[in-house]
């Protein structure tokens, strides 16, 4: 595979930060094997403070990868430096193909409308039409000359979602995308991503608070806990999954148990 070194210095911007919101070519790239991306002895300190201490994480190309983690464990910084918004830690990242993000908050640009935003910086032949199309997967197609503003909070998730997916990025890092909605849009959101991955297959890493997400979605779920993946559990359950199978309520008591949740407070 060829490999492309980028440099790993340079202060962070809100351009930068613009600009993977939008979608980037991340990370300095070493050498990433056949993964979508490759973690190694990754360090990351605030001050004297280590928050995460010589993590290593690989993710297999298409493979959907859930990310729980008690708040402040680490898994935003981890998710910021695959995305190449923070450059100033200890190890490498590869990540060989293009990244997208969508974030807790949609970040839609206010005085861009819906169709704008999502074709924002997208440098393809057609691009208004290729977001129009990315809409359409998203179900948005009749919002695309709303202002953001306008928009319901599942709304612009889904217009986030598709101004991340119509890059067509081999990685997609979603950091709590889905907290801040209601349950049912919460749901309705879950079976949008599913559909969208079963459809352009990008590496997913899916930062969420919730164990029935992870386990509702991904292939994989990772714990991070004291720095670094105190846990990571395959789910062998075919999708669409009953959250009450039997290997997923022992994988739940399991992942509750390595978070530190006490069993009974657990439904
Ligand atoms: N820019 C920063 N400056 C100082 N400390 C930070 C900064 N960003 C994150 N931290 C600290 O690093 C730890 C991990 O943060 P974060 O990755 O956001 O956690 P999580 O996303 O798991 O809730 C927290 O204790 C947080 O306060
Ligand atoms: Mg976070």
């Amino acid at each position: 595979m060829a490999q492309r070194i980028r440099p790993v210095t340079g202060p962070e911007t809100e351009r930068a930060r613009l600009d993977v919101a939008l979608q980037v070519p991340a990370v300095p790239v070493v050498h990433a094997g056949d993964a979508a991306a490759s973690v190694r002895g990754f360090t990351k300190s605030f001050g004297h403070r280590v928050v995460l201490h010589q993590l290593d994480l690989d993710i297999a190309p298409g493979e959907f990868v859930a990310m729980i983690g008690r708040s402040g464990s680490g898994k935003s910084t981890l998710l910021r430096a695959l995305a190449g918004l923070d450059r100033d830690f200890g190890g490498t990242l590869a990540v060989p193909g293009s990244v997208a993000v969508a974030f807790q908050e949609p970040r839609l640009v206010p005085w861009k409308k819906v169709l704008a935003n999502v074709s924002l910086g997208l440098r393809v032949p057609g691009a208004s039409s290729v977001a129009r199309q990315a809409l359409a997967e998203v179900g948005l197609t009749e919002l695309a000359a709303a202002w953001p503003l306008t928009l319901s909070g599942g709304e612009a998730q889904r217009a986030s979602l598709a101004r991340a997916l119509v890059r067509e990025p081999s990685l997609l890092l979603l950091d709590e995308p889905f907290s801040a909605l209601d349950a049912l849009t919460r749901m309705a959101m879950h079976r949008l991503v599913l559909s969208l991955w079963t459809q352009h297959k990008p590496a997913v890493l899916l930062v969420t608070h919730d164990v029935d997400e992870a386990l509702a979605l991904a292939d994989r779920v990772l714990v991070l806990g004291d720095g670094r993946i105190a846990h990571s559990a395959r789910i062998p359950v075919d999708r669409p999954r009953d959250r009450d199978h039997p290997e997923l309520v022992a994988l739940r008591l399991r992942l509750l148990t390595e978070l530190g949740v006490p069993a009974e407070s657990a439904f």
